[in-house]
């Protein structure tokens, strides 16, 4: 299966801006293809979609409610409203959301479910943070993660394995760190949650064009989920080569 580079913008971005990036990207066979998505602002997703409009680097969001059903829910984004722009991947349970927003197994399975009910595949997102990683609970942690997919997973699942301490730091994990939890998470899965028709985790954390051939031809990784470096055309299209 073709790997997946997934550029998740957080919350950056301004509407020009946004059109010469993109325009730029599109302009790359590298990134205007299958197996390329770039995961926006909610407020932006109308005129990314009006600008991806038969090309094909597709579209992705950051966030998704757990309420399926249109209603009273002040400032929230239903998964049948991201439906409307084709978004392909939504983001769930980032490092970020759970830091800041109290994201919690829960919740996931919530946005989950939400989200899969509404022909969007999920990418969840995990990750230890340093002070797990050096105390040996990195594994059990992801572990932990993971257990929003017990009873869900079918389908193309993707898991996006993103060491917290990685994030916006510079700081890649090592290829034996990422090799060895990728291997892990793909175990866990093949132990616990049957029935995925494939398997894609993505590594995320300081991806940038210096060391992306390195990451994206470490054994297990199926991909890449990009920060920082998704907002520089030349850095992401260097990216989507290597992928
Ligand atoms: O979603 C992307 C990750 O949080 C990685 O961000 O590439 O800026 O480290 P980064």
């Amino acid at each position: 299966m073709d790997k997946l580079v997934i550029g998740n913008w957080k919350m950056n971005g301004r509407r020009s801006a946004n059109g010469a990036l993109l325009a730029a990207l599109l302009g790359e066979t590298a990134c205007n293809r299958r197996g390329v998505s770039v995961a926006v602002p909610a407020v932006y997703l109308a005129d990314v979609a009006a600008q991806l409009a038969g090309q094909s680097l597709t579209l992705s969001a950051q966030d998704v409610s757990q309420f399926a059903d249109d209603g009273a829910y002040t400032g929230e984004v239903s998964a049948a409203m991201l439906a409307e722009f084709g978004i392909e991947y939504v983001l769930l349970g980032h490092s970020e959301r759970r830091q800041y927003f109290g994201e919690d197994n829960r919740l996931l399975g919530a946005k989950f479910d939400a989200a899969s009910n509404a022909g969007l595949v999920p990418v969840l997102c995990v990750g230890e943070t340093l002070a797990e990683r050096e105390a040996g609970q990195a594994e059990s942690v992801i572990a932990t993660q993971l257990e929003v997919l017990l009873g869900r997973a079918s389908g193309h699942l993707v898991i996006a394995y993103e060491p917290v301490w990685a994030i916006g730091t510079g700081k890649v994990a090592t290829i034996e760190q990422i090799a060895a939890m990728h291997a892990h998470i793909k175990q866990w899965v093949l132990q616990n949650a049957k029935g995925a028709d494939s398997i894609r985790v993505l590594y995320g954390g300081s991806v940038k064009a210096e060391n992306a051939d390195a990451v994206l031809s470490t054994p297990n990784v199926d991909g890449a989920l990009v920060g920082g470096a998704s907002l520089n055309a030349s850095a992401f299209r260097k990216i989507c080569e290597a992928a």
